[in-house]
């Protein structure tokens, strides 16, 4: 087992810069999620790592050890890819076995690697099989148990559950979580899913246009974005965001969302937030989860308004309203039986206890 480190990592495709000097630290047995919206250079960082893509500058560590120049099969890493490549004629014994055989691995070596692998993968009845006589979701596994008799120091996944459907997605996705709590092993792991990335993860990489925004566990990223982007990709249906300005009176703030619509901004917040008053391009951040129908208060800076609902979406355990404010379409998360109902006015209650504050010319969270 392993740590992986970058250093200044940059890849260029001619004049496109794909990553862009990134510095990442993973420590051996961690589980990292890469995520981000496509092509914000995941899949690069994942093939440097592999060594798959040659790297134009930077460095990149495996064990403490520079591996810049040093060849894929060399690198004792294992991949598992989006199409899991098995060979058709081979069948799952022979599959998981054989890069092992390729390397000379005594024969009760290898047979003890594949079937401890096979029980942790649950496949044991299956390593006669042929791939093609195997469901989506056992291919996959058997995949990952092809990786695991490796015992490599890194497991790199890139997007393993793309092909599968929703259902057996998420599955496979819990099966990922219980094998890596049993083998341990160092885990890269890309996603464009940031379900995927925060229900897996240890810590969370979130990439952008080939730079990372944040690196984090699932609940930071989650509570605590530090940039705009963060805040919008994390979480769904995702947060709102409201052109707003700081006001002080009395020693208070209030932060302003229209002529109408003001909230006084939490006492313990005042210091931080007061050196923006008054400036342009000031944005409110609330999960929709923090506009709900009005309850009893339980916590101090919750504030009830009437708002006219133009869209309800009932989702079984919770339903969602959709209503504007200033032109801006916002999402509150409701009582299924709070008595939501389109085009008729609704008290809803704001948790000003999790607001963010953005400066949406820096996209920094403030
Ligand atoms: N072989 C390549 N040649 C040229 N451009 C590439 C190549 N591979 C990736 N890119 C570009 O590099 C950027 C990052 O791609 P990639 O790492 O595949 O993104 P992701 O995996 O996050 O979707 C994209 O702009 C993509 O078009
Ligand atoms: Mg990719």
């Amino acid at each position: 087992m392993a740590q992986v480190t970058l250093r200044k990592l940059v890849k260029m495709y001619d004049e496109v810069q794909a990553v862009r000097g990134i510095d990442l630290d993973i420590a051996d047995k961690e589980f990292i999620v890469l995520v981000g919206p496509s092509g914000c250079g995941k899949s690069t960082t994942l093939r440097m790592i592999a060594g798959l893509e040659e790297i134009n500058s930077g460095d990149i560590a495996i064990g403490g050890h520079i591996v810049n120049d040093v060849p894929p099969k060399d690198r004792d890493i294992a991949m598992v890819f989006q199409n899991y490549a098995l060979y058709p004629h081979m069948n799952v014994y022979e599959n998981m076995s054989f890069g092992l055989k390729l390397k000379r691995t005594p024969k009760d070596v290898i047979d003890g690697r594949v079937k401890q692998a096979a029980q942790i993968l649950d496949i044991t009845e299956l390593l006669d099989r042929k791939p093609k006589q195997l469901s989506g979701g056992q291919r996959q596994r058997v995949a990952m148990g092809r990786a695991i008799v490796r015992d490599p120091k890194v497991f790199l996944f890139d997007e393993p559950l793309s092909n599968l459907d929703a259902k057996l997605r998420v599955q496979m996705r819990t099966e990922i979580k219980k094998v890596h709590q049993k083998v341990r092993t160092t885990t890269v792991y890309v996603t464009h899913d940031q379900v995927e990335a925060m229900t897996l993860a240890d810590r969370v990489v979130v990439m952008n246009a080939g730079l990372i925004e944040q690196v984090g566990t699932p609940n930071e990223l989650y509570h605590t974005p530090a940039t705009k982007f963060v805040a919008g990709f994390i979480g769904s249906p995702a947060m709102n965001f409201l052109k707003c300005s700081l006001e002080q009176a009395a020693g208070a703030l209030r932060v302003r969302v229209s002529d109408t619509l003001s909230f006084p901004v939490p006492a313990d917040r005042t210091q931080r937030y007061t050196p923006h008053v008054g400036k342009a391009n000031l944005l409110l951040g609330l999960r929709p989860e923090h506009i709900t129908e009005t309850r009893r208060h339980t916590e101090p800076n919750q504030h009830d308004f009437d708002m006219k609902i133009d869209v309800v979406e009932p989702m079984g355990m919770e339903t969602l309203v959709y209503f504007s404010v200033g032109g801006v379409e916002l999402c509150g998360r409701v009582n299924p039986n709070a008595g939501a109902a389109e085009a008729t006015s609704m008290k809803l209650l704001a948790d000003l206890n999790n607001m963010h504050l953005i400066d949406d010319a820096t996209g920094k969270v403030l």
